[in-house]
Formats: structure tokens, C-alpha cells, sequence
């Protein structure tokens, strides 16, 4: 097998506020003394048992200079000797490669679905999940297009929770952990009627809405009750081309969301389309049903409603919406960040039984298997 030498090391050169690096892969990056001195793991600096940083950053000079720096091992380390040590500090290539400031994940598996995208492919069979390889699959299947289905399910509790063990644990809500559920007039939340459920993503009223939520059917003696996955990166996408200001008003206006019931109010706030600082989605959060009141100024009330409308109308549009009735022993597995979730009005019986797994364990299973 050849090595991945993209993210070597071909040379350096010492400035006075920062080490220049030129990498393999042609990029180039300025890493300032402060920070290469703050990032040393060497034995005194850095604890490799648990991972954690030794440094006691605040005593370090800010103007720390660079005694000698070399490339080493053919380009997969920098051995740097600082001013205030005598020994060779080590730096891996691959640790300064994906701490460069231009740095990105590959996100070429990313695929970015309408309906008629999607294929069999989704479906994934719990038998699978019995080795790690089988478990890999589906998480790729979750990274790619957003969600699965898991069939051949157990049609009890026991397999909502061994899924979630797989890739983190249950999370606690004011619906508990595992919950079992069908239509049901008492509880206050839109989930429990039989109407159609438009699109939308869970939690807008949690800071840290849940990441994976499982749907597993148990009983299905009805008409309809279709589940509905929209790609909330397309809709998205469609609106950027569509529309640059209405994009930009999603991103930008943060939207609260409320839950009031059962005892909690809990109210939290983001924009629709969140992005981080290199203007990459992170997060959709569209939910109309829980959307609290707020006030804009006139002209922003205009293109925010402008907006929503257009969100909402995609995302209630046929050919973005992939509709399938889930059958008893089938498990819809989707993440609450990207894909915004429905289920079609029906008549009869419909139990259910699920559960909400966190973002940051989710990503932690992506990373643990190489994902991302
Ligand atoms: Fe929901």
C-alpha cells in the first residue's frame, strides 16, 4: 500500500513571528511561535494517557522564538528547539496539515438528495450490525444521504437500544429516554396526532438539539402515515441559487423555538441555516409548528416571512420529498441536523417506539471510524 504523502512535509523556513511550511499537496501555511509552542507534545507539555495539554499556556512568552527547526522522517515531522527548551519538540505533518487555516474535511461523500436521488441503497439490514464492518456501513450510509433504514429489526425496544448503544446512548428528554408511542390526544406536542406532520427538524427550543433520532415501527394496521425525509442541504442549496438575499436572511436571523408543556418551557434560538466561520452549513433548524413569537423590523419581517415561505414550500414540495411507509420491523434512523423529518396523515393504528441520540456522539462514531 502507498502512503497518503499529500500532507508532508517539503520544507520550511523560519520567520520571525511563525514557521512557514510548505506542504507536500502544494499549500502553504504561516503557524505562529505562540501557537506551535502551545500545541508541543512533548512529555513535559503533553499527556498522552489522557490527551490532554500539560502546557500552562498563560506563563509562555508571547514572543517566543524558534532556536532551530528541521524537517525529519522524509517530511512527516517538523522537530522544532524553542527558546525556552533544550529539547527537540516533535510535530507530525499530519497534525499541522489539518490544523492549516484553509484546512476542510473532504466532504466529496456528502451526497445532496432530492427524491428521485434516492435508492435502495438507504436500506440496511440489522443482522449486519453484528460486526464492525457491518456498523461502518450504516454509519456511511447516515454521513452520505442523512439517514436509514434499518430493516429485520426486532419489533420491541430491545433493538432502538442496542442501535444507540452501538453508536452512543440515549439521550434524556422531556419524552424520556426510549419512548413508545401512537396517536395520542393528551400529549402537547404535534408528534401524537394523525394529521400530516410537515417537515421539520426536532428540538428548535434545545440549544443542542438532538443529533439522531431512531423511529422504529412496531405495529402498522392503517391507511398512509408515510414517513417523509427532505434533504435540508438541498433545500439549502436550491434557495442559495434561487434566491442570495432570501439565503442570506435564513442564515442570518436567529429564529426562537418554544416548547410549552408538561410541566417545561424551554426556549432556544438559532438561524434556519446555521453556518460556521467558513460559511459551511452545520446545522438546519426549521421547525413552523414550534416557533415562538419575535419581532423584526418591518422590512426584515417582509423577507423573513419571504423566506420561510419559500423553505417551507420546497420542503413541501413532492420532489424533494422521499415518502415510504415504514412496515413493522423497520427502523428509520436520520440526523435532526440535516434532514427534516414528516409522516403522512393516516387512519388506523401506527406504534412506534424511538429514541434521540446526541450530535457530538454521533460525530464521535463518524470519527472513531475514519468518517470525517
Ligand atoms: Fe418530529
Amino acid at each position: 500500500m502507498t502512503k497518503n504523502r499529500s500532507n508532508y512535509v517539503d520544507k520550511i523556513e523560519i520567520l520571525n513571528e511563525g514557521l512557514k511550511v510548505f506542504f507536500s499537496n502544494k499549500s502553504e501555511d504561516i503557524f505562529p511561535n505562540i501557537w506551535l509552542r502551545d500545541h508541543a507534545k512533548d512529555e513535559s507539555n503533553w499527556d498522552e494517557r489522557s490527551n490532554q495539554r500539560k502546557t500552562f499556556t498563560a506563563k509562555l512568552n508571547p514572543n517566543i522564538k524558534i532556536k532551530n527547526a528541521n524537517v525529519s522522517n522524509e517530511g512527516k515531522y517538523i522537530d522544532i528547539i524553542w527558546s525556552d527548551t533544550s529539547n527537540n519538540i516533535q510535530y507530525s505533518s499530519e497534525f499541522l496539515f489539518k490544523n492549516s487555516v484553509n484546512f476542510s474535511y473532504d466532504k466529496t461523500q456528502i451526497k445532496i438528495w432530492e427524491n428521485n436521488e434516492i435508492n435502495d441503497e438507504i436500506f440496511f439490514n440489522y443482522k449486519k450490525l453484528k460486526n464492525d464492518k457491518g456498523f461502518k456501513e450504516l454509519l456511511i450510509k447516515l454521513y452520505s444521504f442523512g439517514f436509514a433504514v434499518v430493516t429485520d429489526c426486532k419489533k420491541d425496544m430491545s433493538s432502538v437500544e442496542f442501535l444507540a448503544n452501538k453508536i452512543g446512548y440515549v439521550r434524556n428528554s422531556i419524552f424520556g429516554g426510549l419512548w413508545s408511542f401512537e396517536s395520542n390526544a393528551n400529549m402537547a406536542d404535534s408528534a401524537y396526532t394523525n394529521e400530516e406532520l410537515r417537515p421539520h427538524t426536532d428540538s428548535t427550543y434545545s440549544n443542542d438539539a438532538p443529533g439522531l433520532q431512531l423511529l422504529l415501527c412496531c405495529e402498522y394496521d392503517a391507511n398512509g402515515g408515510d414517513s417523509i425525509m427532505v434533504d435540508g442541504l438541498k433545500i439549502a442549496e436550491t434557495i442559495k441559487a434561487r434566491n442570495k438575499d432570501l439565503y442570506e436572511a435564513l442564515t442570518k436571523i436567529e429564529v426562537p423555538g418554544n416548547y410549552t408543556g408538561d410541566g417545561v418551557i424551554l426556549e432556544a434560538k438559532r438561524p434556519i441555516i446555521k453556518l460556521d466561520d467558513k460559511n459551511q452549513i452545520t446545522q438546519i433548524s426549521f421547525n413552523n409548528y414550534d416557533r415562538a413569537p419575535f419581532r423584526l423590523n418591518a422590512e426584515l419581517t417582509k423577507i423573513f416571512y419571504e423566506a420561510i415561505s419559500l423553505f417551507d414550500n420546497l420542503a413541501n414540495s413532492k420532489k424533494y420529498q422521499w415518502r415510504y411507509i415504514l412496515k413493522p420491523g423497520e427502523l428509520l434512523i436520520f440526523n435532526n441536523w440535516r434532514v427534516l423529518h414528516g409522516r403522512g396523515s393516516f387512519n388506523g393504528t401506527r406504534k412506534m417506539k424511538g429514541c434521540y441520540i446526541n450530535k457530538e456522539d454521533f460525530d464521535s462514531a463518524c470519527k472513531i471510524n475514519k468518517l470525517i
